[in-house]
C-alpha cells in the first residue's frame, strides 16, 4: 500500500500542517534539520537501525545505525565549534560521496552553521568564485581534492579553516589546514544543537544561470516540512524500505532526497560512492534489496543503452517504486524500465530553487509516459502566456511555467543577490524558466527551458561561465557555447572559438582546450566538442548570437537573423 489515495482526496482539503503535526512542529519552535534526522529518530526507538548502508570504490563497505550518525554528527559539530566556526557561518563540503559528507552535512547544521555542498568534480575556478561568493568560514575536503584548495588559498583570507578528513601524516600540514578523523575522534554522545528556528538558514547550493556568476540559492530549516512531505508520498517511502537515490549531495537532489527527506523518515538509504557502470549499479540493488530508487533520465538512458540482457543476471525483484528527476524523462525510458525492470520511472520535477518536488507522479497515479505529473498537493502551478503573464486556460498550448510562491522548502533569496532574486517573480508567480503545456488531465508536458542554460545529464551549465573560461586560454580571442543534441545526456556542451592570430587550429589544441577547461571548471562543463570559426555571428551592436549557433546544432531553422540582429 502506497501512502497515497487518490490524487483528488490528497489535494482537497491539504495543508502543510500534516507534515507539521507528524514532525511536532509547533508555529515558533525550535527546528533543526541536523536533529530531526539523527536524534529524534532515536529518540522514537529506532537508534539501533541501519540509517547507512555505504560502498566505496573497489567494495569497501561501512554500515551506520541511526544511533552512530547521531554521534558522528555531534562529533563533528563539536569539532568545528572548538574551531570557533558558528551559527550563520559558511561551512563547504567538498568532498566524493563518503560517509564524512552526509554525516558532516549533519553536523554542520546542527551548529547553525550554514551548508555548502559542492561537486568534487569542480575545479579551482568553480570551486573559487562559490567560496567568494558566500565568504565561507570553512572546508571540509579529502587529500584528494585538497590540493585544488590549495590553488587559491591566498585569494580567501575569510577562509579560516581547511579541515581534512583523511589526513595520513605523509606530508606536513599547510596554514590553516587540520585534520579530523572520525574514526579518531573522542565520541560526542551528547551535544546541545544551535536553536535554529523556521527561517534561520540551512543549506547553500550553488546553481548557474545564462548570464552573471553562480547563484547561491539561500534554504532555510523549515524546508524540513516540504522535503519530509514530498519524500513519504512521492518516493513512497515506507518503514522497511531500502532506499538508494543514485544523486551527488554536491546538488539539491542528493540533500533534499538524499539526506533529509529519508533520514527524517527514519529510513534506510544506501549510497555506492562510484562512477556509472550499469552492471555495478544492477548488482548495487540487487546484493542491498533496494526498494525505493531514485535516480535520472541520462543514468536511465545509460542502462537502456546497456541492455536488457545484463538486467537478467542479477535479482532485481526486491525494486518496488522508481522515480527520477533533472532533466526530461522520456517516455522511451519510462515504456523501457516497464518491460525489463517491471515498475515504471515516476518523473518528478524541480529545482534547487524550489528545494522540494513540485510537479510529480506518486505512486496510484497514472503514469503518463513523457508528462512530469501534476502539481503536489499544497503547490499551485500554472502555465503563462509568455507577453501577458497571465494563466494560459486551453490545454495544450505551452507557455512559462508559474508557482504561486509559499510552500516551505522554497528559496529564501539567492546569496548577496537580491536582485536577481526578486527578478524571478512576476505577476505574483514565480517563475522556474521552464516551459510546459496542460494536458485535459492536468499533467504537464514539458517543452523546454526559457533561457540559454545547458541542462547536461541533470547537470545544469552556464554557457556564460564556459565563454568566460574559454577566454583565459591563451590560444582563444572569442567565444560562444551553446547546447548540442546528444543520446544519452540529452545535451552536452559544444564551443565555437576564434582563435588569435597566428595560432593553428589543430586538433592537438583542441584537446588541450578542453582539458584546460575541465581542470578549471569541471568535468561537466567541459565542451565536448570545440568548432574553430574565422568569426562569430554578431549583431550590429557586437554581441554574440549564441541562439544562431544554437539553431545550426538542432538542425532549426534560422529563420532571417537580422530579425535577431539585436535582441540578442
Ligand atoms: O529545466 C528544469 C530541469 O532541471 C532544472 C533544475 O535543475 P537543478 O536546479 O540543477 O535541479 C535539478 C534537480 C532537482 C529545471 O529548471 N528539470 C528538472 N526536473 C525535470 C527537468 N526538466 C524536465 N523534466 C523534469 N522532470
Amino acid at each position: 500500500m502506497s501512502h497515497f489515495g487518490s490524487y483528488e482526496d490528497r489535494v482537497k482539503d491539504f495543508d502543510w500542517s500534516i507534515a507539521e503535526k507528524e514532525l511536532e512542529y509547533n508555529d515558533g519552535d525550535v527546528i533543526n534539520i541536523g536533529w530531526y534526522c539523527t536524534d529524534r529518530i532515536c529518540q522514537m526507538g529506532k537508534g539501533e537501525k541501519t540509517a547507512l548502508l555505504w560502498e566505496g570504490f573497489g567494495g569497501t563497505e561501512k554500515k551506520f545505525t541511526f544511533n552512530d550518525i547521531r554521534i558522528a554528527s555531534n562529533t563533528i559539530g563539536s569539532f568545528l565549534r572548538e574551531l570557533g566556526v558558528k551559527n550563520e557561518d559558511r561551512v563547504c563540503l567538498f568532498m566524493d560521496r563518503i560517509p564524512e559528507l552526509y554525516l558532516g552535512f549533519l553536523g554542520v547544521l546542527k551548529i547553525g552553521a550554514v551548508a555548502q555542498p559542492l561537486f568534487s568534480a569542480f575545479g579551482d575556478e568553480s570551486l573559487f568564485v562559490r567560496l567568494d561568493n558566500a565568504q565561507t568560514t570553512a572546508i571540509i575536503t579529502t587529500r584528494k581534492h585538497v590540493s585544488k584548495v590549495r590553488k587559491i588559498v591566498e585569494k580567501m583570507p575569510y577562509l579560516k579553516h581547511i579541515i581534512i578528513v583523511d589526513y595520513d601524516g605523509k606530508k606536513p600540514l599547510r596554514d590553516r589546514e587540520v585534520a579530523f578523523s572520525l574514526e579518531e575522534a573522542t565520541p560526542v554522545e551528547e551535544f546541545e544543537c544551535f536553536p535554529t528556528t523556521a527561517e534561520s538558514p540551512s543549506v547553500l547550493h550553488y546553481t548557474s544561470g545564462t548570464t552573471g556568476q553562480p547563484k547561491g540559492v539561500k534554504h532555510v530549516h523549515y524546508s524540513l516540512i516540504s522535503q519530509y512531505l514530498t519524500a513519504k508520498w512521492v518516493l513512497d517511502l515506507h518503514d522497511d524500505d531500502i532506499y538508494w537515490c543514485t544523486a551527488d549531495p554536491g546538488w539539491v537532489t542528493g540533500t533534499s532526497y538524499g539526506i533529509i527527506g529519508v533520514w527524517s523518515l527514519g529510513v534506510t538509504q544506501c549510497v555506492l560512492d562510484s562512477g556509472f557502470s550499469a552492471d555495478a549499479w544492477y548488482k548495487f540493488i540487487d546484493k542491498h534489496r533496494v526498494t525505493v530508487w531514485y535516480s535520472a533520465p541520462t543514468a536511465i538512458r545509460s542502462l537502456m543503452k546497456a541492455g536488457a540482457e545484463i538486467v537478467k543476471n542479477n535479482d532485481l525483484s526486491s525494486l518496488r517504486h522508481l522515480a527520477s528527476v533533472g532533466e526530461p524523462l522520456n517516455a522511451e525510458a519510462v515504456v523501457w524500465s516497464q518491460e525489463v525492470l517491471g515498475k515504471p520511472f515516476h518523473d518528478t520535477y524541480w529545482q534547487t530553487e524550489t528545494g522540494s518536488m513540485m510537479l510529480v507522479n506518486f505512486p496510484g497515479m497514472k503514469v503518463k509516459p513523457g508528462s512530469m505529473g501534476r502539481p503536489f498537493p499544497g503547490i499551485t502551478a500554472v502555465v503563462l502566456d509568455p507577453e501577458s503573464l497571465e494563466p494560459i486556460k486551453e490545454p495544450g498550448r505551452p507557455g512559462l511555467i508559474g508557482f504561486k510562491p509559499g510552500w516551505p522548502a522554497m528559496m529564501r533569496t539567492y546569496w548577496n543577490n537580491e536582485e536577481t532574486y526578486k527578478s524571478k517573480f512576476a505577476n505574483g508567480w514565480y517563475l522556474p524558466g521552464d516551459r510546459s503545456s496542460i494536458d485535459t488531465d492536468g499533467y504537464f508536458w514539458f517543452t523546454g527551458r526559457d533561457d540559454d542554460v545547458i541542462n547536461t545529464g541533470g547537470h545544469l551549465v552556464s554557457p556564460f561561465e564556459v565563454e568566460s573560461a574559454l577566454l583565459e586560454h591563451e590560444a582563444v580571442a572569442e567565444s560562444a557555447v551553446v547546447a548540442k543534441p546528444d543520446e544519452v545526456n540529452m545535451e552536452v556542451v559544444k564551443a565555437f572559438v576564434t582563435l588569435k592570430p597566428g595560432v593553428e587550429a589543430t586538433p592537438e589544441l583542441e584537446l588541450k582546450i578542453m582539458n584546460f577547461i575541465r581542470k578549471k571548471l569541471s568535468s561537466i562543463a567541459m565542451p565536448q566538442e570545440i568548432e574553430y570559426m574565422a568569426q562569430l555571428p554578431k549583431t550590429r551592436s557586437g554581441k554574440i548570437m549564441r541562439r544562431v549557433l544554437q539553431a545550426k546544432e538542432w538542425g532549426e531553422e534560422i529563420g532571417d537573423t537580422s530579425t535577431l540582429e539585436d535582441d540578442e
